[in-house]
């Protein structure tokens, strides 16, 4: 039945070249995802900006008590040095007493910790460390592109079709808190998680493609130019996405959104661009907008590039699952719950335990 349903979706080949030659290898493979993340950069999300020339960290404050004492809350700024300018943002970092097993950067809608999408307590307890920022704080969530990072980029205001859309500085700004992270000796680096809600999962999947310090993304509800596959996608499809978000694109989108220009690749090339690192999706059964049987879809179409590695990618039977469940056997973990589109404690129980087993 997914054969079947993957057929009509009449994706492109991620083992084949732009050139037709096809990958037989590991070794080719690494040169397809190159081409991969270039179309998907120069297409959709723009291009990722260069690494600071410079960049500090400054420990605003620190409370040693956080959550009945288990655990420090931290906040430090981190301070980007661009050839135009520099730009600072805070990052909040819950750190657990006792050594995590997961670090998650948690690329978020709101500063303050705890949040309705970040429950830090819960976190602590199962031995996790959080380093989460506000995207606003990056640059702001609409189509001005005159303050904090956007500013700084594009002083003059983007000029070239591949220029970064807002998604690829939100990406940025989750390099710049591994680049924190790497500074931390109390943090295991291979098993640092990015993830994301939605826009955010949008932003988590494509920071774990491009920066491979990321053991894994998790992407919660991303959907539409998230995990989702665009062909045959129902809900949200690209012209309702431009109308609304175009800045969280590159300018080039437009050709593909609105003039009727197909991708050369569809979603699951930036899934399978973790491969073969750890990745997680996850869909909410009311989320029609996201579409979950995409998002389901895109994983099984990426664990063709796993099992290139002799892995498995998604471990799956030949049929949709119906929620409440997850499938934690793969390099690619996958979940639906019952309910509609939110970051809820019952997604990240499920993660936890995808992770921390
Ligand atoms: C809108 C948008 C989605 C996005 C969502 C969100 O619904 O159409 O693509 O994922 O906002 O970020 O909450």
């Amino acid at each position: 039945m997914l054969k079947a349903e993957l057929k009509i979706r009449n994706l492109p080949e991620l083992l084949t070249f732009a050139n037709g030659e096809k990958v037989e290898n590991i070794a080719d493979w690494k040169k397809r995802r190159e081409e991969l993340l270039r179309d998907l950069q120069s297409e959709l999300y723009g291009k990722l900006p260069e690494a600071p020339k410079d960049i500090r960290f400054e420990t605003e404050s620190c409370e040693e008590t956080f959550c009945a004492g288990k655990a420090d809350l931290k906040k430090v700024n981190i301070t980007c040095v661009l050839e135009n300018g520099s730009h600072t943002f805070p990052v909040y970092c819950t750190i657990p007493h006792k050594k995590a097993k997961t670090t998650f950067v948690l690329i978020n809608f709101r500063d303050p910790v705890p949040d309705r999408y970040l429950p830090a307590e819960e976190l602590v307890d199962n031995d996790c460390a959080v380093f989460s920022f506000c995207y606003n704080d990056v640059t702001s969530d609409d189509d001005n592109f005159s303050n904090g990072l956007a500013e700084i980029l594009f002083p003059n205001g983007r000029t070239k079709s591949d220029d970064a859309g807002k998604i690829a500085m939100w990406a940025w700004a989750a390099m710049r808190v591994m680049d924190y992270i790497q500074t931390l000796d109390f943090i295991d680096k291979e098993r640092i998680v990015v993830i994301g809600h939605s826009r955010l999962g949008k932003t988590a999947l494509f920071t774990g493609a491009m920066d491979k310090r990321f053991m894994s993304a998790a992407s919660n509800d991303s959907g539409c130019c998230g995990a989702a596959i665009i062909r045959g996608k129902t809900g949200e499809m690209l012209p309702d996405i431009y109308n609304q978000f175009s800045y969280w694109f590159c300018p080039k989108f437009k050709e593909y959104a609105l003039e009727n220009k197909q991708f050369s690749f569809d979603q699951h090339a930036l899934l399978a661009a973790l491969a073969p690192r750890k990745l997680c999706v996850a869909s909410a059964e009311e989320d029609s907008w996201a579409d979950p049987k995409s998002e389901y879809l895109s994983c099984v179409a990426a664990s063709e590039v796993y099992k290139l590695y002799g892995l498995k990618g998604l471990v799956h039977e030949n049929e949709y699952p119906k929620a409440p469940i997850a499938l934690h056997k793969g390099e690619i973990g996958y979940h639906i719950r019952k309910g509609l589109h939110y970051f809820s404690r019952t997604d990240w129980l499920y993660y936890l335990e995808y992770y921390n087993s």
